[in-house]
Parts: structure tokens; sequence; C-alpha cells
């Protein structure tokens, strides 16, 4: 039978296509059967037999049969009893998958007579799957800040069963922002989706990690877990926040460029881009963003130039941090500028007067100001000027000082003044300035002229020639320009008598003194006069010097004798006593020269002698006397020519002759007084004693002799006078004069002598020697008695 059914199994299949297609639409004619699937092979599904009406012989005979659709047999029918079993387990999933309804069609084929019944057989779902997602992870984006109830569609889970065993539900971790909503769709499929329950904040926490379950509705449920990463996707909505509101920063003045004032720091709870900051300053003024820039990344503020605290003290300035999403936070910073020693006091000088007169007491000589930009001890200033000047300075208000004098200036004195202003700050370290000031002192004639010497002696020799420079005077003034301008005059003599203006001129301009005419020592030995110097001020100042003019003797008078007589009518006859020892005095020559000094220094000595020998002539003094014993053979009388000469320059000399007699015995001393001279003396009522030294001197020796000669005037009618001339009475006064400054003093003789024609003339009368009865040793008694002649002579 079964080789029969396979070789017609071409026909049949012809066959069951044309009974498939009159069969479409037509109902079933058995079922519908169902079968649970999963259950084992041979599980009754129906008893077709009983479902036909057929016994089962009938069906065997019949050749009842069951066809079914595609390769595979799920059923088969059991002929001995009818039923109808599963063939093999049968997997709904694998048979219909998806498909709600899982229905096998098949055929109950009776081949004679052949009949064909319509049959189904469904396959019912049990829940032998479990839901599955097909990712184990989803991971969700989720900006923060997302309203609340937005929902996330979440990826399903899928479950191979179908109906109710499918997916019925979907569950959530708990957790405090999400809740998950199952959603039907028109499919009958559910979908899960998020729910926003309560806000997200990235800041806060940034991930979130849920379990979700997907459940199916089979009996017990059997379910499918994924994991739901959620990150909270950041929202700009953080600002950018500073660290602190307000910066404070001190930075001293001297700061450099580019120094670092201070860092502002602001964070921004957002993340990326959002929370990338940028500083700027916020709307500075010109100045500020001039000073100050801030590092757009780091936040440092630094100098842009050198701050002044002078010009400005203090910076005030907004800082801005910006996000990258356009979120800004501010801050201030207040930047205080810290004094820094950096300017030196200043000078400001308002007035000055130079220059000042002199002798003015307490002038204002400048008005100044100091000042100094820096403030506290900085700022504070300290004036002075140099020590020892006769300047003051007297602080005023406000900074001011005035530079006053101490005292009268005296230009004479000091004609400039260099005054140092020193001004010195009290900051630290100490500045100081310093302002030079030059006064000047202008002069005032408070000066006469002043003479070099108050008095001036001049030498001259006489018989100069006429307009001779004699000398000259200065004077000088201290004062300066005409008031120091002198001109020199010729004031009045000392001497009312002397006939001043023909003697000398001055030269007004230079003061040169000149002779006007020649002069003679004899008659004028010395004169004085004053001398004026006057400057050109107003008022006029003058001053006088007195001028002595001392004449120098020149050697132009020969020695005059004064004894023995050499004319008249009683020549002189010395008488010598025969007995007489050697070296007696014989006689003694006086002679006068009316020159003065050497040229007046006389020495005698012996030229001729009747008999050569007999007597010697002292050079030095003009003794006579004899050099031996005089003898009976000697003859009685004798003639000496002696010569006396002066010591000028030619020497100018006079001879003498000297007549001597020998007699016997004692000789008179003294001669008798010559009528003559004391008939031509002069009748001058002055008595004078001139006292003349007659030096002698030898120009080899050194040693010197004074003779006095005392002369006295004679006064006519005097009583007592023999022949009119008489030796005063009493002791004689005289002194001596070391003429040499080296000799040695000798003998001193006295004579009275008449002098002849007043004291104009150099002609004298020797009246009588006097005997030497002043001793050597009382000279200097008389020297106490000697200033009164010093005087009145002029030694
Ligand atoms: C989804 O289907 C279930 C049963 O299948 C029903 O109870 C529920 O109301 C449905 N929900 C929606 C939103 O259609
Ligand atoms: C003052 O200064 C001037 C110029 O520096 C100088 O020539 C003069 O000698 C000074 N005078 C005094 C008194 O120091
Ligand atoms: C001021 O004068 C002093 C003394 O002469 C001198 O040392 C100094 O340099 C001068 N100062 C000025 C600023 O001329
Ligand atoms: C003599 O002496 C007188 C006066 O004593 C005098 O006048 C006269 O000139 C003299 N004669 C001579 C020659 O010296």
């Amino acid at each position: 039978m079964e080789i029969g059914w396979m070789r017609n199994r071409r026909q049949r299949q012809v066959l069951i296509s044309f009974v498939l297609l009159s069969m479409c639409g037509v109902g079933a004619d058995l079922g519908p059967y169902s079968v649970v699937e999963e259950t084992e092979r041979g599980s009754f599904v129906a008893n077709l037999g009983k479902d036909l009406g057929l016994g089962l012989t009938e069906m065997s005979r019949r050749g009842a049969r069951i066809i079914s659709q595609g390769r595979r047999e799920h059923l088969q029918l059991k002929l001995q009893t009818g039923d109808l079993l599963t063939s093999e387990k049968l997997d709904r999933e694998e048979l219909c998958g998806s498909a709600e309804a899982c229905v096998l069609h098949f055929q109950v084929l009776m081949e004679s007579p052949l009949e064909i019944f319509q049959a189904e057989l469904r396959v019912k779902d049990i829940n032998d799957h479990s839901p599955v997602f097909s990712e184990r992870e989803m991971i969700l984006k989720i900006p923060e800040n997302s309203p609340l109830g937005m929902a996330f569609p979440l990826n399903n889970a899928l479950d191979l069963d179908v109906g109710s065993n499918n997916v019925q539900n979907y569950k959530i971790s708990p957790n405090p922002h999400f809740q998950v909503l199952t959603h039907n769709r028109s499919d009958g499929r559910k979908y899960p989706e998020l729910v926003l329950d309560k806000e997200v904040d990235r800041e806060e926490e940034p991930e979130i990690a849920l379990t979700l379950t997907a459940l199916d509705g089979g009996s017990p449920p059997r379910s499918g877990t994924a994991q739901v990463r959620i990150e909270v996707v950041d929202v700009n909505d953080n600002a950018p926040e500073f660290g602190q509101p307000l910066y404070k920063a001190h930075i001293p003045e001297s700061s450099t460029v580019g120094s670092l004032v201070a860092t502002v720091s602001a964070s921004d709870l957002d993340s990326g881009v959002n929370g990338k900051l940028v500083y700027s300053l916020f709307r500075p003024s010109e100045d500020t963003s001039k000073t100050l820039e801030v590092n757009p990344t780091t936040g440092e503020i630094r100098l842009r130039k050198p701050v002044d605290f002078e010009t400005v003290r203090s910076y005030e300035v907004d800082i801005k941090a910006t996000d990258g999403g356009g979120l800004s936070g501010k801050c201030t910073l207040y930047l205080q500028v810290v004094d820094v020693n950096d300017n030196a006091p200043e000078v400001t000088m308002s007035a000055l007067t130079s220059p000042i007169p002199e002798n003015s007491p307490e002038m204002v000589v400048a008005v100044f100001s100091v000042s100094d930009p820096d403030s506290g001890d900085n700022g504070k200033t300290v004036c002075s000027i140099q020590d020892g000047l006769p300047f003051l300075l007297k602080p005023s208000a406000k900074n001011f000082y005035t530079l006053v004098t101490k005292r009268a200036l005296d230009r004479e004195e000091r004609a400039q003044y260099n005054i140092t202003i020193t001004v010195t700050d009290m900051g630290s370290p100490r500045l100081r300035t310093e302002h030079n000031i030059t006064v000047l002192v202008s002069d005032v004639n408070d000066n006469a002229p002043d003479f070099t010497q108050t008095s001036y002696t001049l030498f001259i020799p006489e018989n100069n020639s006429p307009a001779l420079h004699i000398g000259s005077v200065s004077a000088t003034d201290r004062d300066a320009g005409a008031n120091a301008q002198v001109t020199y005059s010729l004031l009045q003599p000392q001497d009312p008598s002397l006939p001043l203006d023909s003697l000398v001129s001055i030269n007004a301009d230079n003061g040169h003194l000149f002779a006007l005419r020649a002069l003679d020592f004899e008659a004028l030995q010395a004169f004085e006069f004053l001398v004026g110097a006057t400057d050109r001020g107003s008022p006029a100042l003058s001053s006088q010097a007195l001028v002595r003019v001392q004449v120098l003797d020149a050697n132009d008078n020969a020695p005059f004798l004064l004894y023995p007589l050499q004319n008249g009518s009683a020549p002189c006859t010395e008488l010598v006593p025969r007995a007489a020892e050697p070296g007696y005095v014989v006689s003694k020559v006086v002679a006068v020269d009316s020159d003065s000094g050497q040229n007046a220094w006389l020495s005698y000595q012996l030229l001729k002698a009747t008999e050569p020998g007999l007597f010697s002539v002292w050079a030095h003094n003009g003794e006579v006397r004899t050099a031996r014993l005089l003898s009976e053979r000697d003859a009685a009388k004798h003639r000496l020519l002696l010569l006396v000469k002066d010591n000028g320059e030619p020497p100018l000399s006079a001879s003498v002759t000297l007549h001597v007699l020998l007699v016997d015995g004692f000789s008179q001393p003294y001669l008798p007084l010559p009528e003559v001279a004391a008939a031509e003396a002069q009748t001058d009522p002055l008595t004078v004693y001139l006292v003349i030294a007659l030096a002698s001197v030898s120009s080899l020796f050194l040693f010197s002799v004074l003779a006095f000669i005392a002369v006295r005037l004679c006064r006519r009618g005097r009583a007592g006078l023999v022949g009119g001339c008489s030796v005063p009475e009493g002791h004689f006064p005289g002194h001596l004069v070391d003429v040499s400054g080296t000799g040695t003093l000798s003998q001193s003789y006295q004579y009275e002598v008449c002098l002849k024609g007043g004291s104009g003339t150099s002609e004298f009368k020797f009246l009588k020697p006097i005997l030497p009865n002043i001793q050597e040793q009382g000279f200097e008694r008389n020297n106490g008695e000697t200033p009164a002649f010093q005087k009145s002579f002029g030694f």
C-alpha cells in the first residue's frame, strides 16, 4: 500500500492542488483542534473517527490519512484508534513566530471514496520565553534641567511568546528622578518610556544608572533586564562665580610694568565650554584700561603702565568672568597705590631781590615755596640754608618761606652770597633738593678813602731839579664804583708860613708828589703838610695823611772855622809854658760845617809847622798838643798851619794858622774876649742854646768825639757882661750822641761862641773855651736833661 501510494504520488499531488484551490474560502470541516506547544510527541489532539462518524475499520478501509502542509508532518493518525496525535514537539514560536494565532491547516483524506476534510490545528502558546533586550545597556543623554514630565523612549524588550506571554510591563529600579511608563502600540507591543519626575542636575549627579526590567504576562511572569545609563547632559545653568566679591590689593607706585597686582579667580559648575571662563575688565575707565590688564585665562591682573600715587591713588574696577555659554559673573578689584618716596622736594622761587643795599637792617631777600607731592612723611619737608650766613629762613604760611637778612650787610665785608637752600623730605630714603641763589650786596658810600700810611716821610736830595717826582701817597677806598674813585689834593701845611704851593704839587689822580723848585737843606731841612683823598660818592667822604719831606743834605758847605779866628786885629796866640809836659793841650781848633751828617764830620791835620815834631794835632778833635818836652833851645814863636776837612763827597776843607808863643811859667787858661766879637754880636732877643755836634771821625777809626759848643747869643746890655758876651752861669746843659753808632766817646769840650746875624746865618764868633770840668763820668748824669734839646733841635 505504501508502494501504491507512492506510485500515485504525482497523480495525487495534482489532485491536492486542485482540492486546495477548490477549497479556498471554504470553512474547516473539522476542528478546530488545539494543542499546547511543547507537549510531548504523540500527545492526543482529537479522535477523528468520532468526529467523522466513521468506525475504526471504515477509516482504515477508506485509507484515511492526514495531509499536512509543508514538508513536516506535525500530526499522525492512529488508524487503529482513530486518534490524531502529535508526531513531534510543536514549537509555536518556530511554527508561527510572532503571529498571535498559530493555526496549522491539514486535511484528512479518504482515498476511497475520495473525500477530503479540511481541518485546523491551533497551537497554543505557553510562556516559555523571557523578555530579552536587544542591548544589555542603553545609554541615554538627558539634558539637565529638562522639564518635569518629559518622556524619553527606551528600547523595548522582545519576547518570543505572544499574547499575554509577551512583554506586558516594564519596571525601573527605584530612583528619585524617573519612573517608567509602558506604552501599548497599535500592534500590541509594549514600549517603555522614561518619564522625568524630578529634575536632574549634572552638577549634582552627572550620571544615573538604572535597571530596566521587562515583565511578560505569563504566570509566573518572566522577565529580562537591561542597564540604562543616563548621562545628564550639561546645560549652561551656572554662571561663573568669583571666589570673593571684592579683591583688595596694594601696589607700590615704584612697581614696574608687568608687575602682578592680584589674581582673581572664578569658578563655573558647568562643564565643558559652559565651564570655560574668560576674564575681562568690565567697563573699565579709560585710565584703568590703560593701567591694568587681565589675563583672560588665568585671571592675573598686571600693570600695563607705571602707576603714580601722586596722580591716582586707587583704582576700582570690575572684572567679569564669562563662560562659553555667555553667562558671566563679576567681582570688584580695589587697588590701592602705595606711596613711595619718589619725588624730591621742589623749591619754587616767588620773589628774589638782588642786589640788596648794604647797611639796611632786616630785609626780605627771597620768598619761595617748598612742595613735595609725596604723602605722609615722604612729603614732609625740612628747609635749611648753610650755617654762618647772615641770613635767616622764616617759615610762613602754607610751605612758604622768606629769606631775610639777620642784620645789616656790609658790602666791603662780603659783596656776594651764594646761598644754597636745601630741602629734605622725611621719607625713606630721604630725598633732597638744592636751590642756589646768589645775593649781591650793592654799595653805599660808607667808607672814606684810606691812606696806606697815616704819615709819609719822603727824602730828597737838596739842590734837586725842579719838577722832580719825590714820592707818592696812595689811598684806597673799600667802596665800589664812583664811591671808590679817589682824588688827591694838597691841604694846608703844618706851618702856615710855609709857601707850600710853590714847593710841591700833587697829581690828583695818582697821588704822585713833585718838587716845584730846588730845595736847600741848609735853609729848610724838613717840612710837613697834609694831603687829602676824597671819593666821588654822594655825599663824598675824605681822609687825610701827613707828609713829611726830609731834605737830604748834600756836601755843599765847606767847614767853617770858629777858632782860632783868622782875621781881625787880634790874631790868636796860644801861650805855652816851657815846663809843659808832653801832651799839654796847646789849643783846640774848632770848626763847624753847615751840612749835616757825614758832610759835617770834620777831621783835622797839621799841614805845616815852623818846627816839625814839636806839636801834633789830634785828627778827630782838633786838639793841638805838645809832642815832647819843651826846652830852652826851642824858639819862642811858632806858626802852625792846620787843615780842617769834612767827610763829604767830594770833601771840602778850610785851613787855619795857629800862633804859639812859648813862655816861662803858667799861662792864662782863658783867652781875653775879643772886643770885636762882642761888638758884632747880634741883638737877638732869644737866648738859644745851640748844640752843635762836631764829630771828628777818621774814616778808618771807629770812634768819635762829641763836642758841645754852647753858643749863647749875646744879649745887649746884660749886666755883668765883660765886653758884651758872657758865659751863662751855672751848669751847661748838653748831651752826648753816639754819632757813629759804634764809636766810643772820649772827650768833651765846651766853648762859648756868638752866633752872628741870627739863626738864618751860619757864622759864629768864638767866645772862649770852657775848661773841661765835665768829666766823662758826668755825661751820663747829664743825659737826663737832654730830651728838651733833642726836641728843639731835631736831634
Ligand atoms: C494596554 O493594554 C492593556 C492590556 O493589554 C490595557 O489594559 C491597557 O489599558 C492598554 N493601555 C493603553 C494605553 O492602551
Ligand atoms: C658764588 O658762585 C659763583 C659762581 O659759582 C662763584 O664764581 C663765586 O666765587 C661764588 N661766591 C662765593 C662768595 O662763594
Ligand atoms: C649749589 O651750590 C653748591 C655749592 O657751591 C654746589 O655744590 C651745588 O652743586 C650747587 N647746586 C646746584 C643745583 O647748582
Ligand atoms: C775878618 O773878620 C771879619 C769879622 O770877623 C770879617 O768881616 C772879614 O771879612 C774877615 N776878613 C777876612 C780877610 O777873612
